[in-house]
Order: structure tokens, then C-alpha cells, then sequence
């Protein structure tokens, strides 16, 4: 594809860190209707104000448990007006948790959503070893050190990368394409270092769903609601997967709440989907004038139609992304990860999205662009009627 391997991952890292609006997404009903955990539990959230963060802190104060908050103090400020916030910077300041561990605060556990750098892991995780029983950290599905098997397993190797690299990354702005992964992979050896038996390594693929401030998925809830001729990528029984923001919060609350120890993909559906299951699933939530015209892989290449960034979810399933979209989640669905419906994410969303002000929405970070739609749609009934 034109996107090639350094650039997508590099795409993705870049739309995944801009700064979004977020979105309380528990409505009073669920959390009413949600039952206390049996034992209240005290919590540390490294972040919980991007997009996995608020749905799981939500969750975890309707099971009754107390949650701390620490970040900058940047992203969301609205959000949990009534929690304990520590402000501080990973890149240089831990001083407000270093000051809550000199008093002997203890906590039951951390989940650190936050790090990308291992040295930021190596000093919160080692700073919170004696004062927290359970760390759960955050990676991703590129810390794999490949991704051209399909149904590949936590089993697979991670990447490596070297310490004269690894130490040329000085902060957030250093995460590039090519070192994502191998740094994501390092943080999750930082973390284990710290908390060996008590250690939880979710790597989630594509996260999706109210508060993505990325656009991805959201694109295509968007636009199929706009309806008309909607251009579908590659062939319809290629594989996508991605999982919901609430499903992955919540069940993180569980799985600190089950102590769980392991490493996990965290992506979904249940069962394989192909991009025309989501496609006509998310139609399935609209009634309007629409239909999906095919443009395979090689003409949107020829086009410059990028996957995943403008074709957003989708990668073709060929070559060293042979098994991108297809991770084995045998794990996850054993230690209690489960999924809304598709329709209820598509709905959620284009209602976040539609949430948003105007010049937000003028401006999406991904997906294909009106005009890219309308040119390689007409090229392709073109090059159709000539053949
Ligand atoms: N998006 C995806 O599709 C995807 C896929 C796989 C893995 N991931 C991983 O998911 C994680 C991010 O998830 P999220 O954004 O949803 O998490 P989140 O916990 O909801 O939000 C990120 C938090 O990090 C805080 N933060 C950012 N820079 C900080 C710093 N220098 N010091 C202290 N706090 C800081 C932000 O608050 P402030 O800005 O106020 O500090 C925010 O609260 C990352 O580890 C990413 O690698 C994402």
C-alpha cells in the first residue's frame, strides 16, 4: 500500500496522542444499575482523562472504589470534578506522587495508561513498588515484533530495541513509527521488573468508541450517516478489528479487581468480523439512502488512498500485515473481556462526534477526505465500464 509500514504505525501513534474533548460516557442508569465490587478498592490511575481512562474510572467509582487520578492537569479538566487529582509530569515531575508515598499512602493498585517511554515506567512502577500491590500497564498490539501471522498469540515475540535508541528518547516528540512498538514492548519489561508476581500487560489494538479523539473509526459511523455512494475498501471479507473503549475500561476494573496477572490482547469482536460485517453493521443503525461500491486494494494503492489512515480500520491482509487484523483473544475472553454491540459503539460515537464544535468536526484526523472519495469513485466506474 502507499502507507507504508513506518508510516502507518507512525500515523497511528501521532493521531492516538492529540488531546480530544473526551466524554463522561456512563449514563446515571448503568452506573445505578451497576453492583458494588465486594471489596472497595483503592486505585491509581496514571492518566484516566484521554479515552480508555474515563469510561474505566467511571466504572470503577460505580463499583464503589476509590480512584486517584494523576496527570498534567491538560487533558479533560472537566471530567471527575470529586476525585483526588495529584498534578505532575512523568517527563520530570513526580514529586506529588513521591510525596503521597513518603506519607505511606498505599494503594491496591495502578493501571498506567500513560507511558510510552520506559524509563517513565522504570520510575513511577519502582517509585510505587512497595506502596501498590498490583500494576497494570498499558502497551499495545505493536509491541509484537510482527504482525504477518495471522491468530498470533501473547506468545509471539515482542520487539527489541536497542539502548543507545531507547535512550535518544527523551520525550513524547521522540516516539516515532519505528520505535513505538519496541518501546512499548520495553515499558512492559520496566513494569514487570518492578511488580514481578503482581503484573498485568493489556495490549490493545485499535481503541474506538465515545471520547476517540483519533477519527478513526469514527469515520466510517460518519460518514455512512451522511450517506450516498460510500467508497469500501478492499475485499469484503478482509479482517478488521478494533475494540470499544467502555468494554476495555470496564473489564480493566475486573481484571484489577480479580488480581489477574498475564499478558492480553485486548481487541475485539468476539468473533472475526470482516470490514463488510462492519460496514453493513454500522448501516444497520441508519436509514438512509446509501450503498457501498468495492474499490479493491491495487486501485486504491494506484490512488493514493491510503489504508487505515483514509480507509481507516482496514489493512489489507497481505504480506507483513498478513495478521494485523487478526490477533487470538482466547485469553482475553477467558479473563472476562466482553463487547457491546457494534451498533451501540457506532451510535455512541457518531453522538460524541456530533458533540464536538464545529471546527473540530471541520477537521477530522482521519479518513477520506469528500473530494479523494468522489475522484477515485468516479475513476473506478470508469475503469469499470472500460473493461
Ligand atoms: N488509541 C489507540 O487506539 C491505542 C491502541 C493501543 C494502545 N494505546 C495506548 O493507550 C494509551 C493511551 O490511552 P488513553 O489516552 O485512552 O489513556 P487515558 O488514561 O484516558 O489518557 C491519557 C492520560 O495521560 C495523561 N498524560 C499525558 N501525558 C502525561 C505526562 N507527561 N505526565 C502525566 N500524565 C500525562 C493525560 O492527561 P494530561 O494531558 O492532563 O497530562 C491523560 O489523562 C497509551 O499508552 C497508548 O499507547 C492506544
Amino acid at each position: 500500500m502507499t502507507t507504508s509500514r513506518r508510516d502507518f504505525v507512525q500515523l497511528s501513534v501521532l493521531a492516538g496522542s492529540a488531546v480530544g474533548l473526551g466524554l463522561a460516557s456512563r449514563s446515571r442508569a448503568a452506573i445505578a444499575e451497576t453492583e458494588k465490587a465486594s471489596k472497595p478498592l483503592k486505585i491509581l490511575v496514571l492518566g484516566g482523562t484521554g479515552l480508555i481512562g474515563p469510561p474505566m474510572v467511571e466504572y470503577a467509582i460505580a463499583r464503589g472504589h476509590e480512584v486517584t487520578l494523576f496527570n498534567r492537569g491538560k487533558t479533560n479538566t472537566h471530567l471527575f470534578p470529586n476525585l483526588e487529582k495529584l498534578q505532575g509530569d512523568r517527563n520530570d515531575d513526580l514529586s506529588s506522587l513521591e510525596a503521597e508515598v513518603g506519607s505511606g499512602r498505599l494503594w491496591d493498585a495502578v493501571i498506567d495508561n500513560t507511558a510510552s517511554i520506559p524509563r517513565w515506567v522504570n520510575e513511577s512502577a519502582g517509585l510505587l513498588a512497595d506502596s501498590a500491590d498490583f500494576y497494570l500497564y498499558t502497551s499495545s498490539i505493536s509491541a509484537y515484533a510482527d504482525s504477518a501471522t495471522p491468530g498470533a498469540d501473547e506468545t509471539a515475540p515482542v520487539g527489541q530495541i536497542s539502548p543507545e535508541d531507547e535512550a535518544k528518547v527523551l520525550t513524547t516528540k521522540d516516539i516515532t513509527g519505528d520505535n513505538y512498538g519496541p518501546l512499548k514492548a520495553r515499558c512492559e519489561a520496566e513494569a514487570r521488573k518492578a511488580f514481578p508476581d503482581r503484573f498485568c500487560v493489556v495490549r490493545p489494538g485499535l481503541i474506538v468508541g465515545p471520547g476517540d479523539y483519533s477519527d478513526r473509526f469514527t469515520y466510517w459511523p460518519v460518514r455512512i450517516h451522511e450517506g450516498g455512494e460510500v467508497m469500501a475498501p478492499g475485499n469484503p471479507s478482509d479482517p478488521v478489528q478494533f475494540v470499544d473503549c467502555r468494554d476495555l475500561g470496564e473489564w480493566y476494573i475486573r481484571l484489577v479487581e480479580n488480581g489477574t496477572t498475564g499478558d492480553f490482547n485486548g481487541v475485539g469482536p468476539r468473533s472475526p468480523m470482516s470490514i463488510a460485517g462492519m460496514l453493513y453493521g454500522i448501516r444497520a443503525t441508519v436509514d438512509n439512502e446509501i450503498s457501498f461500491t468495492w474499490v479493491d486494494a491495487d486501485f486504491l494503492e494506484e490512488n493514493e488512498v491510503q489504508a487505515w489512515m483514509q480507509m481507516t480500520v482496514w489493512v489489507p491482509p497481505v504480506g507483513e500485515y498478513a495478521g494485523f487484523s487478526s490477533s487470538n483473544i482466547d485469553r482475553a475472553l477467558a479473563a472476562g473481556l466482553t463487547f457491546r454491540p457494534l451498533a451501540d459503539t457506532a451510535s455512541a460515537t457518531v453522538e460524541y462526534w456530533s458533540s464536538l464544535p464545529e471546527d473540530r468536526r471541520a477537521t477530522p484526523k482521519a479518513g477520506c477526505p469528500p473530494e479523494l472519495e468522489a475522484k477515485v469513485l468516479e475513476a473506478w466506474h470508469a475503469k469499470n465500464q472500460a473493461d
